[in-house]
This record gives structure tokens, C-alpha cells and sequence, in this order.
């Protein structure tokens, strides 16, 4: 690696926001909530009438107050806040400050020039700087590829690569997919909290059933994008519907529009993604499309637009189980897309549009059928562990094994290996020994590495099984997860902060004088 000049030092002037959202001590804790709800601040500063902070009142103060059983219309802020709060100024250094800071347990401090306040600096971003970017430390220390950094904070769900298991929001996603319709997980990533009604779950499926129609000005598009191109790429031909549906309803930069839009943005897209996938496959097939069922169960109108026939039931039930699992799945690359161009402010068509083509690439999403490739190019049992060494021998990668996150068993294709047990079938049974061979060949050959199943190996077992055509594996992945890259357009919209890293430049050196003109 080429030496590069050291990173400046940053300043709590460069990392703080301001202005900043003020209260007086006179005002009520009510009136001060209300600003820090609308401005969506964990804080505000108590300051007198020459803008000097006099005390801090944060959203640890209404909890106390609330236990304590205050009633805040009541009650002056002066009662609740913390007075004389330590503060620092804007040109000390993000690592001095946090240094001398940390032990006070404070979450947000004042930053005050002459007395004056001029913004607020959380702990939490004084600590990002300092952590990440430590004084003379190169930007080449972020591991590439971005492994382990953590680059914001979520409530949608994480993923525990050690110990094997994800989840969303606070329930376990394998757990969910057992136990609960797609819906319910839908409303859940989108709106937060699971349907507690039986009348809550039907209002989401209405809502939903209205959204799966393709619209009038994309559906006369739809067979022009189904037949482009020599060969079938199916996702090249989804990015390019829904970008239609997008520009076709107008949808608007997500910076301009209020969380009900973008919500409205959201369910639109991912309830025609399921149609739009199955309408592309019979167009480019030669069929017609097929309009959705609302008398079907998610999956089994999913199966039915497919194939024109309503589906076993127990194939309803496994590729909704298939869907339910890989909603979301952290910071995966399609999600940071997702999140990255939502950060910008583009509209939510645009996010979906890149998240899809993330997905794309076999190293993500494009790999179930190439594990399904790889079980027929295998062919017999006892083919497998010569197959499988030569392979691993030769430097190829054996797809649907691996993870960037998971060290153990990925808590997904375990899921599916149940489903395609209970489906049962000669390829779930060869499935299980090439697994069986390739965690032996791969232990071996790859000690160390921790390679596994992913979640790829079995669910193109699974998808098989149901008569899905290989052709729309990742489609059907990307119905499912595009709930996925919605509920973290939403959450990224309502708490944005552009997302631009910087690199290393390892070039020739600047400046160069530019050659003379030919
Ligand atoms: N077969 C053989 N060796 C592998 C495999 C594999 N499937 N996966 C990783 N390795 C080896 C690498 O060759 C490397 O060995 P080395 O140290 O000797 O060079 C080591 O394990 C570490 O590999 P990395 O590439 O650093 O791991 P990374 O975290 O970047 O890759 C990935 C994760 C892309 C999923 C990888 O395991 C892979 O290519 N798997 C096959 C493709 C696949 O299944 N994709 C679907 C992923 S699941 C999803 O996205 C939903």
C-alpha cells in the first residue's frame, strides 16, 4: 500500500449540529417535549435570554419525570433539568473532547463559543471520530470491504454471526417465519409492531390486495422489458419495471415528502414486485400475465401468477416460510444500496432500483441457482467429495457456502433444510450429503475459514421443489427482501444523514502536469 498523507484531526466544530433546539427554563416540560419530538432531538438546551446555556433536558429527564408521575403540562423545565452542564468548545478536538467527556456518561454536550452556545455535539458521533479516525491514523485502517464497521444504527434487525441467529425488530426472523403470515412480518419491518387483531391483519391485507395491480402505463411496457435482450436476466428486467412503476406514479425525492408518503411509496412497491416478477417470467415465456388473486394467501398468489395453477398448499407454505426468511438480513450489500441513495434524498424508486442491482451479483443474491447448478453438475454420491475437492483445489467457489457474517451454521438454511425435509424428495436427500461432503472438503482444504451452508444452498432445493423455474430464484428473493429495503428507506429517510466515506487515493502522484494537447 502506497503511503498516504494522514487524516486531519476533527473538531467538535466539525462533527456538532446547529442550530440548536433551545427551550427556556420558564417554558413547560410538555411545550419542551413537543420541540424535541418535532425537531427529533434527544435534547434540548435550557438557555437564558443571551443564548447561554443554563441547563440540558433530555429525553432520560422525561422518562424519570414520567415515572415519577409529573404531569408535564404542569411542571417547568427548570424543575427537571440538569444545571450548568459541562459543554466544550467547537475547537477542541473530537478526540480531546470525547477523551475528557466520556467518563460523565453524558449523551449530548453544548458547544459554546464566548458563552455562547453555538451547536450540540453527541457522544456518540465524538466517539465515531475519535474511534475511527484517531490523530495521524490513514483511512486504509477501515478493513475493505467494509467488514465489522458499523455505520448506523437500526431498529429493523441485526445479524449475530457468531452465535447463528438474526432477527427483526425483537423477534427471532426464524421464529416469525414458523409462525406468522408474510403479512404480519410485512407490517411489522414497515409499521413497527406485529397486527395484536385479527381486524389489524385483515386492514394490512387489504391495503396490500389494492397494491398488487400493475399499473395501467406499466402493464402496456411490460412485454417490450420481458423480451429485451438476447438472453433472460430476469433482475435486469424487474430494476427496469420498477423503476417504470416509479417514474410512472411520480413518485418524489424522499427528501421532499412526509413519512406517509414514502410509507404509501413503500407499500406500493412492494406489493407490485410479487406481480411484476411473475408478469415478466409469462411475457418473455410467450403467456399472458395473470392478475392476482385476493382470495390467495401471499405466497400461494405469488405460486399462482407463476404458474397459472393455485399451488399445493404445502408449497404455499414452504415459499412463504422461504420469503418470510430473507425479508432482511442487517447490513447486507443490497441494504446499504437501499440506504446509501436514500441518503441522497432520491425517491424510494430509486433506492429499490440499486438495491435490486446489488442483489444481482452472484457474491449476494444470484447464487440459487448456481448451487442448484452445482448439485446437478455433481450428479451422483459418490461424485460428490472428488467433485467437490477438485473444485475447492482448483480455486473455485462452492455456491451456497460461505458468509461474510455467519462463522456457523446460518440460521436460515437451517430453516430451509427443515422445509425441504418436510417436502421431502431425492434432491433433498443428495442435497444433505453434498452438504455434508463440502463442510468436510471445505474444513479441510479451507481450515479456519468457518464455511457453512448459506442461506442459497438449500432454498434452491426449496424453490425447486415448489416448481419455481431457476430463472426466478433471486426475482422471488428480491420480492421478499425488497420489504426489507423499504423499511430501511423509511427509517434512513426519517433520520438522514448523507453517506459519503472517503478513500485512499494510491495513484500516481498529484498533481501530474496534464500531456500536451494531441
Ligand atoms: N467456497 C470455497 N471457498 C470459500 C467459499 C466458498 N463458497 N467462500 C469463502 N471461501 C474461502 C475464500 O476462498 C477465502 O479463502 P482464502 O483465505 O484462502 O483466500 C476465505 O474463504 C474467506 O473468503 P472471503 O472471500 O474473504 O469471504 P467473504 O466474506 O468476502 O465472502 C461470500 C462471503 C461472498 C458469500 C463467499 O463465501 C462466497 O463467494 N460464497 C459463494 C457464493 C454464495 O454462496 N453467495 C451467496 C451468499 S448469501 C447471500 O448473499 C444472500
Amino acid at each position: 500500500m502506497a503511503a498516504v498523507a494522514p487524516v486531519p484531526e476533527r473538531l467538535v466544530a466539525d462533527v456538532m449540529s446547529a442550530p440548536v433546539v433551545t427551550a427556556g427554563a420558564g417554558e413547560t416540560i410538555a411545550v419542551a417535549a413537543g420541540r424535541m419530538a418535532e425537531h427529533r432531538v434527544g435534547s434540548v438546551v435550557v438557555t437564558d435570554s443571551q443564548l447561554r446555556p443554563i441547563g440540558i433536558l433530555t429525553e432520560r429527564d422525561m422518562i424519570r419525570l414520567a415515572a415519577a408521575g409529573a404531569d408535564p403540562t404542569a411542571t417547568k423545565v427548570s424543575e427537571w433539568m440538569t444545571t450548568d452542564p459541562d459543554v466544550v468548545a467547537p475547537d477542541v478536538t473530537a478526540r480531546d473532547a470525547f477523551a475528557r467527556l466520556a467518563e460523565h456518561g453524558y449523551r449530548h454536550i453544548p458547544v459554546v463559543r464566548d458563552a455562547t452556545l453555538v451547536g450540540i455535539v453527541s457522544m456518540r458521533d465524538l466517539m465515531r471520530v475519535a474511534v475511527v479516525q484517531p490523530a495521524g491514523a490513514h483511512a486504509h485502517e477501515v478493513p475493505r470491504g467494509l467488514e465489522g464497521v458499523v455505520v448506523a444504527e437500526t431498529t429493523i434487525g441485526d445479524v449475530r454471526g457468531q452465535e447463528g441467529f438474526y432477527h427483526y425488530r425483537q423477534y427471532s426472523a426464524v421464529d416469525l417465519a414458523r409462525t406468522r403470515p408474510i403479512e404480519d412480518v410485512w407490517q411489522l419491518m414497515v409499521d413497527g409492531a406485529l397486527p395484536t387483531t385479527l381486524e389489524a391483519r385483515a386492514a394490512f391485507a387489504a391495503e396490500i390486495a389494492a397494491l398488487r395491480t400493475i399499473p395501467d402505463a406499466v402493464r402496456g411496457e411490460l412485454g417490450s422489458i420481458a423480451r429485451a435482450g438476447v438472453e433472460w436476466v430476469p433482475l435486469d428486467a424487474l430494476r427496469s419495471a420498477v423503476s417504470l412503476v416509479a417514474q410512472t406514479l411520480g413518485f418524489r425525492p424522499s427528501l421532499d415528502v412526509d413519512h406517509a408518503t414514502l410509507r404509501a411509496n413503500a407499500m406500493q412497491i412492494c406489493a407490485v414486485v410479487p406481480t411484476l416478477v411473475g408478469a415478466l417470467w409469462r411475457l418473455r415465456s410467450g403467456d399472458e400475465p395473470i392478475e392476482p388473486r385476493g382470495d390467495l394467501g401471499y405466497a400461494a398468489n405469488y405460486l399462482y401468477m407463476m404458474q397459472g395453477e393455485v399451488p399445493a398448499p404445502e408449497h404455499a407454505a414452504a415459499v412463504e416460510k422461504y420469503l418470510i426468511s430473507t425479508i432482511d438480513h442487517g447490513f447486507n450489500a443490497s441494504t446499504f444500496t437501499a440506504r446509501v441513495i436514500t441518503s441522497t434524498g432520491a425517491d424510494l424508486g430509486a433506492a429499490v432500483v440499486g438495491a435490486i442491482g446489488a442483489l444481482s451479483g452472484p457474491l449476494h443474491g444470484g447464487a440459487p441457482s448456481r448451487a442448484l447448478d452445482m448439485l446437478e453438475a455433481i450428479g451422483t454420491p459418490e461424485r460428490a467429495e472428488p467433485w467437490l475437492r477438485e473444485a475447492v483445489e482448483r480455486g473455485d467457489r462452492l455456491m451456497g457456502f460461505g458468509h461474510r457474517v455467519y462463522k456457523t451454521d446460518d440460521p436460515r438454511s437451517l430453516l430451509l433444510r427443515d422445509v425441504a425435509r418436510e417436502l421431502g424428495g431425492a434432491r433433498q436427500e443428495f442435497a444433505e450429503l453434498v452438504e455434508a461432503k463440502a463442510v468436510e472438503v471445505l474444513s479441510e482444504l479451507k481450515p479456519g475459514r468457518k464455511l457453512y451452508t448459506n442461506v442459497e444452498f438449500y432454498a434452491g432445493v426449496v424453490l425447486d421443489t415448489c416448481a419455481v423455474p431457476r430463472g426466478l430464484f433471486t426475482p422471488t428473493f428480491a420480492s421478499s427482501r425488497v420489504i426489507g429495503w423499504c423499511a430501511h428507506v423509511l427509517e434512513q429517510a426519517a433520520a438522514n444523514r448523507l453517506i459519503r466515506p472517503s478513500c485512499d487515493y494510491v495513484g500516481p502522484p498529484p498533481p501530474a502536469p496534464v500531456p500536451a494537447p494531441l
